[in-house]
């Protein structure tokens, strides 16, 4: 087995650490690596939890009406399964389980600003992170569940083994586990880089998904493709092959699909790499040719932040950052520090937009007719730098 570092984005802030003026900042080395036994694409340096997240945890799944409907949508499909008991790993802010009665639902969320808020609409929430011990306790007091579901959460795991194998212990002998993450194949095919960042320990391959599993003696029965968090899968995993669930195409499809894509070669790898590369230069090339506009950045996302850092842009080129989200605004962008603002209309006075928050362009383009209609440009590095 080896280990090999295909991309390094150099020193970066923690990306959803939206700081105040002169308050302190960690930074780490980011990287990305890929094993050629598991086929899994992990950080090359995993960051403390507690670092990431805490009782000041910024991203709200609420604060977006993409988001909302997401959760509602896959409600309704695991409301048809008719689970008597449904654990949700990393609930968040309740956009997913507040689709659940109480009394059917339990929350797993380490960050106490939302576990908090679960806790208060009656859930019972466990302000933790998800591991054996966790399972143990919840095992002696509820039993095994029905539904495991956890979205965009198990890619934050550093310990992946060890806790797909708590989930393995927790689900019923004809329970699924239903996860959600960003793809691999859509990083690779769209460069967006940006999805390597802290809290993204592993991004998934379905090949690596499969072999992790197996390990567990999970056997993933269907997979979807979303379009949330810039290209994501949606698996089905049960442990039992008689399980009601059958394996339909979708599995081999996937498989194929990516080997195909050599998503099982480091030479795919270093070939992203040397397109990031050149996407870096290509971004401060076209901000240096704009450079006497006037220009902000749209979305203070956590992936903004990484391109931000790695491609040293300042607010020698970008203004000010504006973002829906409360907890973000009046402050500045982790390690680069550009101020973020409240989210009004885009002014007269600014001629481009960088969209930090790309994986929301066409919502985000509909919303801003009126700054294109005078001329109003957004900039975007995905799939490639260009004007849109
Ligand atoms: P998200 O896409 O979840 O990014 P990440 O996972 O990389 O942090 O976050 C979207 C951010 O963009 C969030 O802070 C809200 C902001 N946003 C706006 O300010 N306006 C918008 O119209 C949309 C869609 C998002």
């Amino acid at each position: 087995m080896s280990i090999t570092e295909f991309l390094n984005l150099g020193r970066q802030p923690i990306a959803n650490n939206f700081i105040k003026n002169g308050e302190k900042e960690l930074f780490f080395n980011l990287g990305a690596s890929f094993n050629d036994e598991t086929n899994l694409v992990s950080l090359s340096n995993f960051v403390d939890k507690n670092k990431l997240f805490h009782d000041q945890y910024a991203y709200s799944s609420s604060m977006s009406i993409t988001m909302k409907k997401h959760f509602k949508q896959i409600a309704e499909i695991i409301k048809k399964f008719n689970p008597s008991k449904i654990l949700e790993i990393g609930s968040n802010d309740g956009a997913f389980l507040f689709n659940f009665s109480p009394k059917k639902a339990i929350a797993v969320e380490p960050c106490g600003n939302f576990s908090n808020l679960l806790k208060k609409a009656g859930y019972i929430s466990y302000t933790r992170f998800w591991d054996l011990n966790l399972v143990n306790e919840i095992l002696s007091k509820y039993g095994k569940m029905d539904i495991i579901y956890a979205a965009n959460c198990m890619c934050h795991i550093p310990e992946i083994e060890e806790s797909l194998l708590a989930v393995k212990n927790l689900l019923n002998d004809n329970g699924i586990l239903i996860f959600e993450d960003p793809s691999l194949e859509e990083m690779i095919k769209r460069g967006s880089y940006d999805q390597i960042y802290d809290e993204h320990a592993h991004i998934f391959s379905i090949l690596s998904l499969n072999k992790l599993l197996n390990n567990n003696n999970l056997e993933i029965r269907k997979i979807e493709k979303l379009s949330v968090h810039g290209g994501s899968n949606r698996i089905y995993a049960t442990l039992n092959k008689n399980n009601f669930l059958k394996k339909d195409n979708s599995v081999d499809k996937f498989i194929k699909n990516e080997e195909l894509n050599g998503l099982n070669k480091l030479n795919t790898f270093i070939e992203f790499s040397n397109k990031i590369k050149k996407s870096k230069i290509d971004l401060i090339s076209l901000l240096d040719s704009i450079k006497d506009k006037n220009i902000i950045g749209y979305g203070a996302t956590s992936k903004s932040v990484v391109v931000y850092n790695y491609c040293k842009i300042k607010d020698n080129y970008i203004n000010y950052v504006v973002d829906t989200t409360p907890s973000k605004q009046n402050k500045l962008i982790p390690g680069v520090h550009i101020p973020i603002i409240k989210y009004t209309k885009i002014k007269n006075n600014i001629n481009y937009a960088f969209l930090g928050a790309w994986n929301y362009e066409k919502e985000i383009l509909k919303k801003e007719q009126d700054f294109i209609k005078r001329g109003g440009r957004f900039i975007t590095h995905v799939p490639y730098v260009r004007i849109i």
